[in-house]
């Protein structure tokens, strides 16, 4: 790798960050504590809920995992979402004893499509899980009004909208459960990390218990200058709480959230107006009424039209030194959800073609705009040198 190569989705770190890291570092907590208790309740406090409503854990897979269990759905119950998904949201449904149903996403939303989320309603049916797809919100009203008429759970998969806002509400608040990724590509970047909300604080208590091996108790509270005091294993558990490592960096990202969204949302405009010429598929302009999270900027590169294939694009892009992403191949390529659910691609054929044509675009708000105007020097070369 040359050391001018731009790497896809590299986090913003700045002095904030490195400094509360390395007072973690040396207060001798590094668990989870009084960062992870400020970040959770600073987290809730940019969603609009109280502190009760939030829980820190290690990742978004968690959030989704012990969300599905806390919810206390019908042990092998249906749970519809898109196939237009990272791998992990469909494996968090087969890990919490559910079974994962696909519903095709809207050909220019790339969001799961509403008629098709109806049409795949069973009597089995517990839950819709809808990914809010590049940060762009679903259609929740028609969501919700579903869910509603046939009593389901809705979980949101927020992993790439943080920000994002549908007809004033924002992203997590619709359905009972949110859950959120700080992976390090994300719009908020703790390394591995994440949060799950709820409009149910019981379900939130619940949570904390289940991410903490089923203890009555966290290690903060076992461990603080008040005592030792005992705990007792009330459920079977996991390890997915977040440290406080991870919390201090994560308190500085969301400080700075909205900044950093305004910095994507220029560059987001830039690329528009750029490849504006170009013969490729842009990213469907943002609805009125709704807040982008402007997490992926994805191209559609169909070869017909742009003389390339992706897969070529994509080599190509790399040797101009620009780093790139596909975000998804539809879940039903992958093998092993075929030989479990017998799933094929042409079933879900929107899903299907954009996977076969997607190209995300570095869009990190530590892009310089030189780096901005590399990528897209890049793009246009590798288009029009054809
Ligand atoms: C849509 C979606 N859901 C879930 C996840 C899982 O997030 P995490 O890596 O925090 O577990 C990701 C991560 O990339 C994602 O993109």
């Amino acid at each position: 790798m040359t050391t001018d190569f731009i790497t896809f989705g590299a986090p913003q770190i700045q002095d904030a960050e490195i400094e509360e890291v390395e007072a973690c570092l040396r207060s001798g907590w590094l668990g989870t504590g009084p960062r992870v208790a400020r970040f959770e309740s600073d987290f809730a406090r940019y969603k609009g809920l109280a502190s009760t409503h939030a829980a820190a854990l290690n990742s978004c897979t968690a959030a989704l995992h012990v969300g599905m269990v806390a919810a206390n759905l019908e042990p092998g119950s249906e749970v519809i979402t898109t196939p237009l998904t990272f791998c992990a949201t469909a494996n968090a449904i087969i890990h919490a004893g559910l079974t994962p149903v696909l519903a095709d996403v809207d050909p220019v939303t790339q969001c799961i499509d509403p008629a098709a989320i109806e049409a795949a309603i069973t009597p089995r049916t517990s839950a819709i899980l809808p990914v809010h797809f590049a940060g762009r919100p679903c259609d929740m009203d028609r969501i919700i009004q579903i869910a509603g008429r046939h009593g389901l759970m809705v979980i949101e998969d927020c992993a790439h909208a943080i920000e994002t806002e549908y007809r004033g509400r924002k992203a997590g608040t619709f359905g009972d459960i949110g859950c959120f990724s700080f992976y390090s590509t994300k719009n908020v970047a703790t390394g591995e990390g994440g949060m799950i909300i709820a409009s149910d604080e019981a379900l939130i208590s619940r949570a904390k218990v289940l991410a903490l091996h089923g203890m009555s108790k966290d290690a903060w509270h076992r461990f603080s200058d008040s005592g030792y005091r005992h705990y007792q294993v009330v459920e079977f558990g996991f390890k997915y709480n977040m440290m406080d490592l991870q919390a201090a960096i994560g308190l500085h990202q969301l400080a700075r959230v909205e900044r950093s969204w305004a910095r994507r949302e220029v560059i987001w405009r830039r690329y528009n107006e750029a490849f504006a010429d170009l013969p490729l598929g842009l990213p469907a302009p943002p609805e009125e009424g709704t807040r982008h999270a402007h997490h992926l900027y994805t191209v559609m590169i169909d070869e017909e039209r742009a003389g390339i294939t992706r897969d070529d694009f994509l080599d190509a892009m790399t040797a101009c030194g620009v780093g790139i992403g596909v975000h998804y191949v539809s879940l039903p390529e992958h093998p092993v959800y075929q030989q479990h659910f017998g799933w094929t691609p042409e079933r879900w054929p929107h899903a299907a073609r954009i996977g076969h044509q997607t190209v995300s675009l570095p869009i990190s708000p530590k892009l310089s705009e030189h780096d901005v105007e590399r990528v897209i020097e890049a793009v246009r070369s590798v288009i029009t040198s054809l």
